[in-house]
This record gives C-alpha cells, sequence and structure tokens, in this order.
C-alpha cells in the first residue's frame, strides 16, 4: 500500500484496540454472476488489509471461494467521508483469529456458537432457553469454534471521498497495477 494512503487509512480509521468497531458494506458476487451485500465489522487492519470474521458455513464465505473479488464500503455517520475498497479476499492467519476471538464481546463469543440456520428457526422462548443454557454451560468463557475465522481483504485500489469545503466534493484514488504491483493514485470527481 502507497506510503498516503495508508497515513490516510490511519487518519480515517479508529485505532484497533478501539471498542466500537466500523461497520463495513462487504459487497460480492454469487456464482450466479449477481450482486451481494451485507453488513460486517471491521475488526482490524494492518499494511496486509482490512479484516473482518464470520462463519464458514455463510453465504459470503461461499461466494468468496468462487470469486475473492470483493468490495468494501466505508461510512462515517457524523462525517462526509467515505471509503471504498476492492480487494481480493483471502483467509486470515490462525493466529489473527485467535486474537480477534479474545477480543470480541462475551455476546459475540456465544453468537459465534450458536448463529446457526437451525437455532434461527427455533421460536423465541425456545431461542432464549437454549441462550441462557449455553451461557450457563460456560461460566469461564467461550473457547473459539472452529467454524469462526478471519478474511483479510488485500486492497487493489482505495478510493478516499471527500467533501469540498466552499468548492466540489472529489476523491483520491489510489490503484495498484496488476501487471507491475506497483500503486498510481488520482482524483476524481466527487
Ligand atoms: C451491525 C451489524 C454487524 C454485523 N457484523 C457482522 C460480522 O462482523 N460478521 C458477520 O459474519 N456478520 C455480521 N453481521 C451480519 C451480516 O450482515 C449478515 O447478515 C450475515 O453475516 C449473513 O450474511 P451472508 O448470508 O451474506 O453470508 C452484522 C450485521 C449487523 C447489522
Amino acid at each position: 500500500m502507497p506510503d498516503e494512503a495508508w497515513a490516510l487509512l490511519q487518519a480515517w480509521l479508529p485505532s484497533n484496540d478501539a471498542p466500537d468497531r466500523p461497520l463495513m458494506t462487504l459487497s460480492t458476487i454469487t456464482p450466479a454472476g449477481r450482486p451481494d451485500a451485507r453488513a460486517v465489522l471491521l475488526t482490524e487492519y494492518d499494511e496486509q488489509g482490512l479484516y473482518f470474521h464470520t462463519d464458514s458455513g455463510s453465504a459470503k464465505v461461499a461466494q468468496l471461494a468462487a470469486e475473492p473479488h470483493v468490495a468494501l464500503t466505508l461510512l462515517w455517520p457524523e462525517l462526509p467521508r467515505q471509503l471504498v475498497v476492492r480487494g481480493v479476499a483471502a483467509i486470515a492467519p490462525p493466529d489473527e483469529s485467535a486474537w480477534a476471538y479474545r477480543a470480541r464481546s462475551p455476546y459475540l463469543q456465544q453468537l459465534a456458537w450458536q448463529n446457526t440456520p437451525a437455532f434461527a428457526e427455533l421460536p423465541d422462548s425456545v431461542r432464549r432457553e437454549q441462550w441462557a443454557e449455553f451461557a450457563a454451560a460456560h461460566p469461564d468463557g467461550f473457547e473459539q469454534p472452529d467454524t469462526w475465522f478471519g478474511v483479510v481483504v488485500r486492497p487493489t485500489e482505495l478510493t478516499f471521498w471527500t467533501p469540498g469545503v466552499g468548492t466540489a466534493s472529489r476523491r483520491l484514488r489510489f490503484t495498484r497495477s496488476a501487471d507491475t504491483g506497483g500503486w498510481q493514485s488520482r482524483l476524481l470527481s466527487g
């Protein structure tokens, strides 16, 4: 990643240990070639890319296995600001996922166990009962389930949208060349 893009990422994103995690829209392509999108939490970022965590049985994981090119869209609710990252998704290293699981709230750690299609179909009263039973059966906390893992999106393009102050909005786009691996930047209209 070029220094300028890395500096902007660091200025725009909260630090990796900040408790409130930013939301990203993860856009993927289905095996039928149609678009799909959903929100995921940005767990952390580094010079390799942006990381999120998910369930191996989810639709997005099947889509990524067939077509790893994705887009991430981040918005700042309180600021007129947008970051769009295009890139290639890969499985994050196991030690990163282990760190990420430990950093999750107890609620999200439990969710990683019980967020299954079968659990979703149960009546709400049974879901509450089974949730409480599972929590009570694990008074010392939860181990990371094998089905929960991390994905790193390695950027091939980063586009930072900023508003104009007394002028037009514009975007600063960094694009990585598929041939040379070198980066180029250019300014675009907003
Ligand atoms: C605020 C919010 C945060 C979410 N964070 C995640 C997340 O970090 N990982 C995840 O897999 N799903 C997350 N979800 C659920 C996804 O949006 C989505 O419903 C789920 O992952 C199933 O997506 P899929 O069927 O397209 O794979 C979140 C949803 C919301 C509303």
